[in-house]
């Protein structure tokens, strides 16, 4: 990504083009600079799309506050990141599973004196099988994870936005958020309560100058797979090639940053979540069943 360029309007079939990610628009300095001087906190930024996330602010001169629970990872990352762009980064090891990680997150901030300009909810797992044949402690934390600390993270940091006039921030979703999804049931449903929420907030602050993002990317390269446990064979196929994190992340920081409600990442998954409205939704279930299957 480059942060200077000043390169002009590519007009309105060029932002169609975008809009499907055919072409990665490059976007004035001005728009950019937005975010010099200011702090993000990201969640689950030890790897994947958080790690590229944490690159895209930091290239853009943006201060960062790191969190995961592999603090050897958030190290690495830290050092890498302070030595390319020279900003300040804080690290905090963190339980987002546990009731207590949200308000601990939050405290250490208040402690360090942070203002969090930038709130990135990106931390998230999934879980595959038949609902009944789950693990029921992987599912409360998945809610917990997901759901509960991502909410309790918006209300916590959200009044001290309004203060500053500003905040953005950008709630990781899925394509998974758009449809029931038989075999992940918990995972799609906590991802459409992110997409739901994220809408809502957006709707309720942007006239206070805070923008809510819900980044919906379809299959992308990075571990969640095989925490999720899926098969080399299915909807994520080794044979397949996926999105790789860092495209994904700097499409989601660039739709953040434009104060985009909604961000579906590829011209594919975009048409699949849409499509979604136009079946019944007893056969939206059943094409979703026969796609994880
Ligand atoms: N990859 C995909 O295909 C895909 C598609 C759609 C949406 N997403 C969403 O994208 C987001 C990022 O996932 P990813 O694909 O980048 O997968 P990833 O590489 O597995 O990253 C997940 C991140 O979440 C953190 N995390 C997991 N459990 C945590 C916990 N209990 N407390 C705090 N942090 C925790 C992990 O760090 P530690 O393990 O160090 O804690 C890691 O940094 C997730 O919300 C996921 O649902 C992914």
């Amino acid at each position: 990504m480059k942060a200077n360029t000043t390169k002009g309007e590519v007009g309105s079939f060029g932002e169609f083009l975008e809009k499907f990610n055919f072409v990665q628009r490059e976007y004035p300095a001005s728009l950019l600079k937005i975010s010099s001087m200011k702090t993000a906190l990201i969640t689950g930024a030890s790897s994947g799309i958080g790690r590229e996330l944490a690159t895209c602010f930091a290239q853009d001169g943006t201060h960062l506050v790191l969190t995961a629970r592999n603090t050897q990872e958030l190290e690495k990352i830290a050092v890498h990141l302070k030595q390319s762009y020279g900003i300040q980064i804080h690290l905090f090891t963190c339980d987002l599973a546990s009731p207590n990680g949200a308000n601990e997150l939050y405290q250490f901030c208040q402690s360090q004196g942070i203002h969090i300009d930038y709130l990135v909810n990106n931390a998230g797992f999934g879980d595959t099988g038949l609902f009944e044949q789950t693990d029921w402690s992987k599912n409360e934390q998945m809610i917990q994870l997901n759901i509960t600390s991502l909410t309790h993270l918006c209300r916590l940091f959200i009044p001290k936005m309004k203060v500053a006039k500003f905040g953005r921030i950008l709630n990781v979703a899925s394509t998974a958020a758009f449809q029931p999804g038989p075999t992940m049931a918990v995972y799609f449903a906590t991802k459409s309560y992110v997409l739901h929420l994220s809408e809502a907030l957006h709707n309720e602050l942007e006239t206070n100058g805070i923008t809510v993002t819900a980044l919906c990317p379809g299959p992308t390269e990075t571990n969640f797979a095989q925490a999720a446990g899926f098969k080399s064979d299915g909807i994520f196929d080794n044979k397949k090639k996926f999105p790789s994190a860092q495209e994904v992340a700097v499409f989601g920081y660039k739709a953040m940053q434009k104060g985009k409600t909604v961000a579906i990442h590829g011209i594919l998954n975009y048409i699949q979540a849409n499509a979604s409205r136009f079946f019944p939704r007893n056969w939206v279930v059943k094409i979703t069943r026969w796609m994880m299957s």
